[in-house]
C-alpha cells in the first residue's frame, strides 16, 4: 500500500501483526509488564498511544475495570482492534481513535495512566512529546513506556552504530523465527532493516528516555528489563 508515494508500512503490517510480532514471547511479556507497572485500578482512565491491534489495551481492560482510549495513526491497525471488540461487552469501555503521538488531540482529556509500547521511538523530537504526555496526566498519574533499549542515533556511516544495531537484530530475528516461524521472521527482518537506515525508527537508550522524562518534570522513574538480560525494557514515571 502507498501513502504519499511511500509504502504505508503499518497499514500493510496490520494484516499479519498478531501472527508476527504478536506471537513473540518477549513482546507479550513486555505488554504484561507494562500493564503491571502502570498499577491500573478500577475506574482509571487509560490512554494507549500507538494502540495497534489492541494487544496492550486489551490487557488493561482485563486487569481492571478501567476505560481505555487507544490512539493510532494507522487506519488498518485501528480496524483490527475494532474488529476484536465489536459486539463484546468491552465495546463500551474502549474508544479507538485516529491520533498522532507527536500531536495529542486537545480534546483527549486527562488520564490516570498513559502507556505506549514500541511506538514512541517513531517520533523524532521526543522531549515536546513527553512534555505533552505529562500535561495529559492527572496528578498521581503514571506514564509507562515499553520499548527496546537501543541507541540508533548518529551517523548512518558510523560502523559502531551499525554494529550496535546488528547485534540487536541478530537476537531479534532469531527470536522471531523461534516464536513466529518464517512469516514472523520475514516481517521482523523487513522491520529491523528500517532501524539501520533511520527509516521512521529513531530509538534511544533507556538512559535517554529516563533523562527525557525527568527533564519533562516526571519523578519516580524506574526501569525494569522484560527478562534478565533482555534488550527490551519498561520505564514507569510519575506525575506528582
Ligand atoms: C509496533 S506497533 C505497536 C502496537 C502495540 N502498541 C503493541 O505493542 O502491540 C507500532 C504502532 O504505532 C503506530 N504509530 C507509529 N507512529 C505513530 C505516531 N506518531 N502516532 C500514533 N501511532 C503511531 C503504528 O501505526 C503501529 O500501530
Amino acid at each position: 500500500m502507498k501513502k504519499n508515494g511511500k509504502r504505508d508500512w503499518f497499514q500493510d503490517w496490520s494484516n499479519d501483526y498478531d501472527a508476527t510480532l504478536g506471537r513473540m514471547r518477549r513482546h507479550l511479556r513486555m505488554l504484561d509488564l507494562v500493564t503491571a507497572a502502570s498499577g491500573v485500578r478500577d475506574g482509571d482512565r487509560v490512554l494507549d498511544i500507538g494502540c495497534g491491534t489492541g494487544l496492550l489495551s486489551l490487557r488493561f481492560l482485563k486487569a481492571a475495570n478501567c476505560t481505555v482510549v487507544g490512539i493510532d495513526k494507522s487506519a488498518g491497525m485501528r480496524a483490527c482492534f475494532r474488529r476484536k471488540i465489536r459486539g463484546t461487552a468491552l465495546e463500551r469501555r474502549v474508544e479507538v481513535r485516529n491520533g498522532d503521538a507527536a500531536r495529542l488531540d486537545p480534546d483527549l482529556g486527562r488520564f490516570d495512566v498513559i502507556a505506549s509500547t514500541v511506538t514512541l521511538h517513531h517520533v523524532k523530537n521526543k522531549l515536546p512529546m513527553i512534555r505533552s504526555i505529562r500535561s495529559r496526566l492527572k496528578p498521581g498519574g503514571r506514564f509507562v513506556i515499553g520499548d527496546v533499549d537501543l541507541d540508533t542515533t548518529g551517523s548512518l556511516a558510523d560502523p559502531k552504530r551499525l554494529g550496535r544495531i546488528l547485534d540487536f537484530l541478530r537476537e531479534e530475528w532469531i527470536a522471531a523465527m523461534a516464536d513466529a516461524g518464517p512469516d514472523g521472521f520475514r516481517r521482523m527482518y523487513d522491520n529491523g532493516k528500517k532501524h539501520v537506515f533511520n527509516d521512521g525508527e529513531y530509538c534511544v537508550s533507556f538512559r535517554e528516555w529516563t533523562a527525557l522524562c525527568r527533564k519533562a518534570g516526571f519523578t519516580g522513574t524506574r526501569v525494569v528489563p522484560v527478562a534478565k538480560g533482555s534488550r527490551f525494557k519498561v520505564l514507569r514515571a510519575l506525575r506528582k
